[in-house]
C-alpha cells in the first residue's frame, strides 16, 4: 500500500473534518501518499482528486461540515459507474480508500471492494443508525444541538403554558429523539421503534397540567413525522395551545463536540492502520468504548437494536 484516498459521502455530519484530518495525518505519518476526493463518489467518477499534505487539514478539527464536500450519486449506484470509479482510483495509483459516511456510503465501499480496491468505512452520520457501532460521528453534536433548541423552547413554552412539539432528524432511527429527549427532560418521546397513540399523548398532557406542569415538551422523530398535525390535534383535544418546531438541517451543522472529535480521530487513525494491514471491505466503529472493526457485509446485516432502557428511563423521569 503506497497511496490512499479519502472521501466523504451522503449527508454531512459534524466531526467528518476531524476524521479526514486523522486519516490524512496518520497516512502521511506512516509514509503513504494521501489524495482527497471531492464530492463523494460523484466527484470520484468525475476525477476530482487532489494531493493532500499535513497542512491541507490544518484548522479544520473544530469545523462542522466536510472540507471535501459531499454528494449523493445516482451514477455510482450503477455497475458502470462503480467500474468507472474503480478505474479512476487505479489510474491515480490509489490502492486503498477510506469512505466516511452512512450505510449508503458503506454500500459504495462494498461495491468498490468487489472491483479490487481496498476499502475501509468510517461511520459518519448524525442518525446513529448503524447497528454494529454504538456511536456514529456527528450523533453527539446533533443531540447537543437539539438539546440547545429544547432548552430555548422550554423557556417560551413555560411562559405561554403551551405544548411544544419538536421534530428531530434520524431517518428511521429514534436515537436523536431518545437521547435529546432524556437529556432535555421531555415529557414525551415519540419514535418509530415504539409508535404512539394520540389519545394517550393528550391524556398525559392533561394529567401533567392537573399536576401543575407549566409546559409540555414532546420530541418526535422524523421517522414518525407529522409534528404540525400532532400539534393541531393536541390543541383541539386538550384546549392547550400547541406549537410545532421542525429543527431540520440545523442539526447537521455546528462545531463538533469533544466526543465526536475524539471518536473521529480514533476511527480515522484505525482505518489507516487497517488498510496497511491489508484489510478490505471493512468498517470501524466503537463497542464498549473500544475501537472495533468488522467486515462490511456483516456490519450491514446487523439489525438495529432500540435503546429501550434509555427510552424507559425518559418515560419514568418525565412524570
Ligand atoms: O442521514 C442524515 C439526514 O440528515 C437524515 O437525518 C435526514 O433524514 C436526511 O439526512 C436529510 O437528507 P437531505 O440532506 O438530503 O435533506
Amino acid at each position: 500500500m503506497k497511496k490512499i484516498g479519502v472521501l466523504t459521502s451522503g449527508g454531512d455530519a459534524p466531526g467528518m473534518n476531524a476524521a479526514i484530518r486523522a486519516v490524512v495525518r496518520t497516512g502521511l505519518d506512516k509514509g503513504l501518499d494521501v489524495m482527497g476526493i471531492q464530492r463523494g463518489f460523484s466527484g470520484l467518477i468525475n476525477g476530482e482528486l487532489f494531493q493532500m499534505e499535513r497542512k491541507s487539514v490544518a484548522d479544520i478539527i473544530q469545523r462542522g461540515g466536510t472540507i471535501l464536500r459531499t454528494a449523493r450519486s445516482e451514477e455510482f449506484k450503477t455497475e458502470a459507474g462503480q467500474k468507472k470509479a474503480a478505474n479512476i482510483l487505479s489510474a491515480f495509483g490509489i490502492d486503498g480508500l477510506v469512505v466516511i459516511g452512512g450505510d449508503g456510503s458503506f454500500h459504495g465501499a462494498q461495491a468498490l471492494a468487489k472491483h479490487g480496491i481496498k476499502t475501509v468505512g468510517i461511520p459518519g452520520t448524525i442518525d446513529n443508525d448503524l447497528a454494529y457501532t454504538e456511536y456514529t460521528i456527528g450523533f453527539d453534536t446533533a443531540v447537543n444541538t437539539v438539546l440547545d433548541a429544547i432548552n430555548k423552547l422550554r423557556d417560551t413554552s413555560t411562559s405561554h403554558e403551551r405544548v411544544s412539539i419538536v421534530e428531530v432528524m434520524g431517518r428511521n432511527c429514534g436515537d436523536i429523539a431518545v437521547y435529546a429527549g432524556l437529556a432535555g427532560g421531555a415529557e414525551s418521546i415519540i419514535v418509530p421503534e415504539k409508535g404512539y397513540d394520540v389519545n394517550v399523548l393528550c391524556r398525559t398532557i392533561l394529567e401533567g397540567k392537573l399536576r401543575g406542569k407549566m409546559h409540555n415538551l414532546i420530541i418526535i422523530a422524523e421517522g414518525v413525522g407529522g409534528a404540525n398535525e400532532i400539534a393541531k390535534k393536541v390543541e383541539e383535544v386538550t384546549g392547550i395551545g400547541a406549537r410545532a418546531t421542525i429543527l431540520g438541517h440545523i442539526q447537521r451543522g455546528g462545531s463538533p463536540t469533544a466526543n465526536d472529535r475524539i471518536l473521529a480521530s480514533r476511527l480515522g487513525y484505525r482505518a489507516v492502520e487497517l488498510l496497511l494491514e491489508g484489510k478490505t471491505s471493512t468498517v470501524v466503529g466503537v463497542q464498549g468504548g473500544k475501537v472495533i472493526d468488522m467486515g462490511i457485509d456483516e456490519a450491514l446485516t446487523i439489525k438495529a437494536k432500540f435503546n429501550e432502557d434509555l427510552y424507559l428511563i425518559g418515560e419514568s423521569l418525565s412524570y
